[in-house]
């Protein structure tokens, strides 16, 4: 965990730094306008053409920027950047004096952990932490919660020589090559249980007299103790001792507004204030200016559904139901509404269209358009029946309410002679059928053998029907 911690620790402080830096820098031009007007001949120290290893700290802000203008009389804690693996060199603290800093501006070079372990350059210091917690101070100096066991270790490649532990506090500590792995290259000072007498400066120095330091500092600096948060925040809160982290989640359907970890920094104050959950929304749905769209349900909580329908006669084009994703956006886009028509229907052989409802198309004004309700009803020509329903109606699904009709060829019935009927008796007779005549009482049909008549292929009959003769014309 002590390692965790610290990482964590650097992870949460990038976060701070983005979210602050505009702040930040909207409070310096503050600053520097409210001094110019005090100290009108007094002026601000620029920092620029910084180090970009080189990290800020100015009013507990930790920034990292190429340029800054800081007020008269105000100062600024500089560090580097991966403590320990670059040394600074000059004054990690500087004052602002009329437009002029007290002292050289610092810079940062690198250690043998970045030049692969040559001779020629500072040792690099690392530091580990199996129990207790730390954090780093702008001034690069490592606050160490009393308690902690704390190695320091100094890298350099055993082949070139023996390096040597030096401090400024007057106790004793173990020293030498680490025992498990890297003993060729770790030269290790330890700390146990750290004290406020342990504070100091510990310096590994090389045999070729090249030295890097760092500032040990025991203090029992302690932040605000978090309490549980307010449901729907899930937070895994460990202790409150410097370098300690408060992780925070939200649950799904939430959005975590603000930092998802803190931890307590040098000062005793959390790196962020405690963030909170906000239920994810997508945005509302309108279709006031659709005429031809309406919602019938709209929930637009994250998992909620949009359902649309369209106006009668016009049918949906996309998803009838489209769901509020957890990223607060819905999954797919609003669907429009479209007219629903039928094709045109097939006109009968032998028939034709005597009545319908019509709309024309602009844009193809050759084809006729058919919506929804519209009715076309078929005739067929003389000598055919017609077959199946002579009306149809466009109806919604865009099809037809039936089959269109077909047109068979048929002969008509001919009527009965005068004083006779004719067998059988129909409205229409298919080619090939015979009729005859029965007279009535006092009646006959010719004598002679007379052909029957039949309705021929081309729906006429191939001779009228044969005439009833009184008796007494006979
Ligand atoms: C500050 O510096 C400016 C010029 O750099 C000078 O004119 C002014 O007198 C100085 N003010 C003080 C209070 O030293
Ligand atoms: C580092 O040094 C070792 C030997 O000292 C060499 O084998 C290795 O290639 C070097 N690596 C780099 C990245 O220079
Ligand atoms: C380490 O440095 C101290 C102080 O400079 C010196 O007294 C001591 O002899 C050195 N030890 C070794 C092993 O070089
Ligand atoms: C909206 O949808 C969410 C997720 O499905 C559900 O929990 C909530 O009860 C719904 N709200 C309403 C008002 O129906
Ligand atoms: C969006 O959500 C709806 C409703 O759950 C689902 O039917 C549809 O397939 C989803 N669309 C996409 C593109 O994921
Ligand atoms: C259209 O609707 C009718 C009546 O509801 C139904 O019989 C027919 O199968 C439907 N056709 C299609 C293509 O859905």
């Amino acid at each position: 965990m002590p390692s965790d911690s610290y990482s964590g620790k650097t992870r949460a402080r990038v976060a701070v730094i983005t979210i602050t830096l505009f702040l930040f820098i909207l409070n310096i031009k503050r600053i520097v306008a409210d001094t110019a007007e005090i100290h009108s001949f007094q002026q601000g120290c620029k920092l620029e053409g910084l180090h970009p290893l080189l990290i800020v700290t100015y009013k507990e802000i930790t920034i990292s920027v190429d340029k800054i203008t800081v007020p008269h009389n105000e100062r600024i804690t500089v560090r580097c950047r991966e403590l320990g693996k670059y040394k600074l060199i000059g004054e990690p603290l500087l004052h602002c004096r009329n437009g002029t800093w007290n002292e050289k501006t610092p810079y940062c070079v690198p250690t043998t952990a970045i030049s692969n372990y040559t001779e020629n350059v500072p040792p690099t210091i690392v530091f580990g932490l199996p129990t207790g917690s730390a954090a780093l101070e702008p001034t690069g100096a490592l606050a160490v919660f009393p308690g902690s066991i704390l190695h320091l270790e100094c890298l350099f490649a055993r082949k070139f020589g023996e390096p040597n532990w030096t401090w400024t506090s007057s106790r004793d500590y173990l020293k030498g090559w680490a025992m498990s792995r890297g003993n060729d290259w770790k030269y290790r000072l330890s700390i146990y249980y750290a004290k406020h007498h342990d504070s100091g400066v510990y310096t590994c120095s090389t045999p070729k007299g090249l030295s890097n330091s760092i500032q040990v500092r025991v203090v029992d600096v302690r932040c605000p103790v978090l309490t549980e948060p307010e449901p729907p925040l899930i937070s895994h809160i460990g202790s409150n001792r410097i370098g300690d982290n408060a992780i925070f989640e939200c649950p799904e359907g939430y959005r975590l507004e603000g930092a998802s970890g803190v931890t307590c920094q040098y000062n005793g104050k959390w790196s962020a204030n405690v963030p909170h959950c906000e239920e994810i929304e997508c945005p509302a749905i309108e279709v006031e200016d659709n005429p031809l769209l309406s919602l019938i349900e709209h929930n637009n909580t994250y998992g909620g559904n949009a359902v649309f329908t369209c106006m009668w006669g016009y049918k949906l084009s996309g998803l009838q139901t489209i769901r509020c994703g957890g990223n607060g956006r819905w999954n797919a886009s609003i669907p429009t509404c479209l007219e629903i028509t039928c094709p045109v229907p097939e006109t009968p052989r032998s028939g034709r269209i005597i009545e319908q409802t019509r709309y024309s198309n602009k844009k193809r004004y050759h084809a006729p358009i058919y919506k929804v309700g519209a009715l076309v009803k078929f005739a067929c020509l003389p000598g055919h029946q017609l077959i199946g329903e002579a009306s149809l109606i466009c109806i919604e699904n865009g099809t037809w309410s039936h089959r269109p009709p077909v047109c068979k060829i048929r002969c008509p019935y001919p009527g009965d002679p005068p004083h006779g009927r004719i067998a059988p008796l129909k409205f229409w007779y298919k080619p090939g059928d015979n009729i005859q005549v029965t007279c009535s009482p006092g009646y006959v049909t010719p004598l002679e053998p007379v052909k029957k008549p039949s309705c021929r292929e081309n729906g006429i009959w191939s001779a009228p029907p044969p005439p009833c003769r009184s008796y007494k014309e006979v």
